[in-house]
């Protein structure tokens, strides 16, 4: 940028030219001169001068006050008045006109050149910020989110489109107006917008349309320089879409664990049709172990899974032929070895189904004792999953109260004493208490 073009208005000549000089010794390029008001608009208008030095008193109709006044509704251009004398009616007068200086004649030319600096200075820093209020400005105006801000008691100072368009509203008419009169939250009984939505950002917004939509919304205070809270930006967006979304999503996982519930079914079926003797058992292990698990105070999830894992833990039966299964006498070494293998055959035929739980390894662990005298892995202790050891203790029990081809019932009483004396050498101490608490404090009863 070369050197700030600089306007003179003066009327006498003779002054005029005495500013061009020291002008131009300042390193400053004189820019066009007016001698009457009339023209000083005129000429600014054609040179754009960078800065004005307008003397007060003019011949004709118009001062310069009055010239300032008509050039800075076309222009930014700052104006620094200059003048031999100021009455208070005067000074008053050019106040209004917002000048950038005022420099009474006769001046020093490091006083000339102070004043312009600073006029020039001003000027750009007036432009910055005004440049930052159009890209703010345009920035909140354009943005998919909608923007409210309000001033320290509350009344909406801002408002941009997509607000308006959500709330129903014309943003003018809001402006000055409480929050809580244009932004109407249902169910915030009583509470202020601000406060309902500080306390959570899903409100419904009531619009002035009369209709409910969902929101998403979030609050920031406005913070002064000196830390006081001196207004509030509320930020919402229609959430109709996301909680659409949020809902098919929800649909959808009930529908899949449904699928997963017939599937889990449909096995449960095809392995008890191959060995009547033991119907029914896999589906009173599950009933069971649940009300084990509910007593233990698990979380739900763990008591939906010990329901799968229970009505197929001896789906690994499959695999030991029926005549083994329904052998009314003890099973031989040989049987017996095969009948040992079901776990894992239950668990290779699991381990493909996605579950969102460690079905396959439960089923795995269900004979698993304590203190590693179990089967396959022999694992001890915590090493055995928490459902599979409550599993242990829900088969064990239901077995024992059950008919088997070899042998006729042994009775509940009989399974509860089993449990009670492998308490913590097979058997879970916690699971076992729990147990016995379902049978003797809650009237837990098997189903035929
Ligand atoms: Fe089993």
């Amino acid at each position: 940028m070369g050197s700030p073009k600089i306007m003179i208005v003066e009327d006498e000549a003779i002054v005029a030219l005495d500013i061009k000089n020291r002008l131009k010794m300042l390193g400053y390029q004189p820019a066009g001169s007016a001698r009457t008001g009339a023209e000083a608009v005129e000429i600014a208008r054609s040179v754009r001068p960078d800065v004005i030095l307008m003397d007060i008193v003019l011949e004709g109709d118009m001062d310069g006050i009055d010239a300032a006044r008509a050039i800075s509704r076309e222009m930014t251009t700052p104006i620094v008045y200059l003048t031999a004398y100021a009455d208070q009616r005067t000074l008053e007068r050019a106040k209004v006109t917002q000048p950038f200086g005022y420099i009474i004649k006769p001046f020093e030319d490091r006083e000339l050149n102070l004043t312009i600096e600073m006029a020039l200075y001003k000027h750009e820093i007036d432009k910055q910020l005004l440049d930052n209020q159009r890209w703010l400005s345009t920035t909140l105006k354009s943005i998919g989110d909608a923007v409210i801000t309000t001033d320290r008691t509350g009344a909406v100072r801002f408002l941009n489109p997509t607000a308006e368009r959500l709330l129903g509203v014309n943003g003018l008419s809001t402006l000055g107006r409480s929050l809580d009169d244009v932004v109407r939250l249902n169910g915030a009984n009583g509470a202020s917008a601000t406060a309902a939505i500080a306390v959570s950002g899903d409100q419904e917004l009531l619009t002035h349309t009369q209709k409910m939509i969902p929101i998403a919304a979030s609050l920031a205070p406005i913070i002064s320089e000196e830390g006081e809270t001196i207004g509030d930006v509320i930020v919402f967006r229609d959430a109709t879409e996301s909680k659409r979304a949020e809902q098919a999503l929800k649909d959808s996982v009930k529908e899949l664990r449904r699928t997963l519930q017939e599937t889990v079914n449909a096995l449960t079926l095809m392995s008890e049709k191959r060995d009547p003797y033991t119907a029914g058992h896999q589906q009173r292990v599950a009933t069971l172990a649940c009300a084990i698990a509910e007593v233990m105070d698990l979380d739900d999830e763990k008591v939906v899974c010990l329901q799968m894992a229970g009505t197929l833990h001896d789906i690994g039966k499959i695999y030991v032929p029926a005549e083994i299964l329904a052998k009314p006498a003890r099973l031989n070494k040989l049987e017996y070895s095969i009948m040992k293998a079901h776990p894992e055959v239950g668990y290779d035929i699991l381990r493909s189904i996605s579950f969102p739980w460690p079905v396959a390894d439960i089923v795995l662990q269900h004979h698993e004792r304590l203190n590693g005298s179990g089967y396959p892995h022999g694992l001890t202790g915590n090493d055995i999953l928490e459902e599979a050891r409550i599993l242990a203790v829900a088969d064990v029990v239901e077995a024992m109260s059950s008919h088997r081809p070899y042998r006729a019932s042994l009775g509940l009483d009989a399974a509860l004493e089993e449990i009670e004396t492998g308490k913590g050498e097979f058997y879970d101490p916690e699971v076992v208490r729990a147990c016995l608490s379902v049978f003797q404090d809650r009237d837990f009863r098997f189903t035929p």
